[in-house]
């Protein structure tokens, strides 16, 4: 029929538009976010064929993240394959260790780099042959996220758009790393010859199809990352969210389509939540928080985020419990990162301090998980979390006379007990000028982090000094 016509052509018209995110009211948004503000803890991991380097080429030893070994000693993909490719032989349940180690830390999430900057990636993908299932026979995308899901775990992928082997990834004026821009390279002919950048993107739009469509419900995507000349619809982003969402309509994306690890996170006033959901303040915690925005800090134990053999600057448990707690304290959430050895195995050294922290979070984690930033002034003994009704107050450096002050104005009576104490003894709660005086128990002291809970509602002393 000839009126049939106009609405064939609009429907093929539209398909051909490219896709957009679509918009959500803010309770889906929440809804949707849930899991992922409680979360507050997860576990990061890089490990590709960069991990076999072990932060060492030709006799040099690299800092820093070595998984950027390729680029740091500017290795072109040819020598860098055929030289880690034999090394590559993963261990048989590599994948169940990880999952264990981040159900003992307590972690909620993993998040696992699929594909790193350099290219290799650990799903089975139709569109290239850098990838486990050709090097190994195995596709360890689809090993891991079974692991972590027998574990109860959620799923995060991290997926580079930075691509150090695609023959039409630029090498130069992206603003962006690659290794044949090396200076051990510059006499090498043009190296952008005959690269183009659309082909790419078609390409790593197919392979991030293929992740979000062959291995069931994934929960986080976590892209890796931009520069100022090279972002957004460089990549066609909001076609390629779109993409992701339409296959996972619940996962949870970073904002690094659009931004770089150091300019994304703490000026809250780029922060744009049609650009991705949270942003990824890097190695650093912002000192107030950002109130009103999704946050993750990620962090590597030592100084690097693929394993290494000779950076053993490993931070302390003591540490780590502290920067949980203070994460959560300014309201984000902390991703810790493990690199394990080329066969999948995660160092001692990671072992035992994640362990360590998972101790601690087994006794304390009521007063992490679920709970939201201090919205009470800073203090100096520690850090204060908050749950409805409830203050978990932190205690780093234990006063002399077991007394704490909380810059609370209760509106009624206060009841304080110390979490680890099962039979919740009350402590004697006095009301001051400045606030609740608390008198601690010496008997419920951790060398990390002690931690009180105090039942109160009122109204905050001095607001708007809030985290420090
Ligand atoms: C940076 C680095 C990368 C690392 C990531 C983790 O973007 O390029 O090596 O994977 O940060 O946040």
């Amino acid at each position: 029929m000839k009126t049939f016509f106009p609405i064939v052509w609009l429907a093929g018209l539209l398909a051909l538009l490219p896709q957009t995110l679509k918009a959500e009211t803010t309770s889906e948004r929440d809804e949707r976010m849930r899991w992922w503000r409680e979360a507050r803890l997860g576990m990061f991991v890089h490990w590709g064929l960069y991990s076999g380097a072990e932060g060492i080429w030709d006799g040099q030893k690299y800092g820093g993240g070595v998984e950027w070994i390729q680029n740091q000693a500017g290795v072109p993909t040819a020598e860098y394959a055929a030289r880690l490719r034999p090394l590559f032989k993963p261990n048989p349940g590599f994948a169940r260790e990880w999952a264990r180690l981040a159900k003992v830390m307590g972690a909620q999430y993993v998040v696992f780099t699929s594909k790193h900057h350099e290219g290799f990636a650990l799903h089975d993908s139709k569109v290239t042959d850098y990838d486990a299932k050709d090097f190994c026979g195995r596709d360890l995308f689809k090993e891991i996220v079974k692991a972590l899901r027998a574990e109860g775990l959620r799923v995060g992928v991290y997926y580079s758009v930075i691509d150090w082997h695609h023959p039409d990834f630029p090498v130069k004026n992206t603003g962006l790393p690659h290794p044949l821009a090396h200076k051990r390279n510059q006499n090498l002919p043009d190296p952008d010859a005959g690269r183009v950048m659309s082909r790419y993107v078609d390409f790593m739009h197919q392979q991030v199809e293929e992740i979000v469509s062959h291995y069931g419900t994934l929960d986080v995507l976590w892209w890796d990352w931009s520069s100022q000349q090279t972002q957004g619809e460089s990549w066609r982003a909001q076609e390629l969210m779109a993409l992701v969402r339409k296959h996972q309509p619940r996962i949870i994306m970073n904002n690094r389509l659009y931004h770089s690890p150091n300019v994304n996170g703490d000026n809250l006033g780029i922060f744009d939540i049609t650009k991705g959901d949270f942003t990824t303040p890097e190695q650093h915690i912002p000192a107030t928080g950002m109130p009103g925005v999704d946050w993750e800090a990620c962090m590597t134990l030592n100084g690097t985020w693929g394993y290494s053999q000779h950076d053993l600057n490993w931070k302390s448990a003591e540490m780590l419990v502290r920067n949980t707690v203070d994460i959560a304290s300014k309201g984000g959430n902390y991703l810790i990162n493990a690199g394990p050895m080329v066969d999948g195995s995660i160092p001692e050294a990671i072992r035992i301090r994640f362990q360590e922290l998972g101790a601690w979070m087994k006794e304390y984690g009521d007063s992490i998980y679920a709970t939201k930033a201090n919205p009470l002034s800073a203090v100096p003994y520690g850090r204060i979390t908050a749950k409805p009704g409830k203050y978990y107050l932190h205690v780093f450096d234990w006063p002399k006379d077991n007394r704490i002050i909380v810059p609370l104005k209760p509106a009624g009576a206060a009841k304080a007990w110390m979490l680890a104490d099962s039979k919740h003894q009350p402590l004697v709660c006095e009301t001051t000028p400045e606030g609740v005086v608390v008198t601690l128990k010496s008997g419920f002291q951790n060398p990390y982090a002690s931690v009180a809970v105090l039942e109160a509602s009122g109204t905050a002393i001095k607001p708007g000094a809030a985290m420090k």
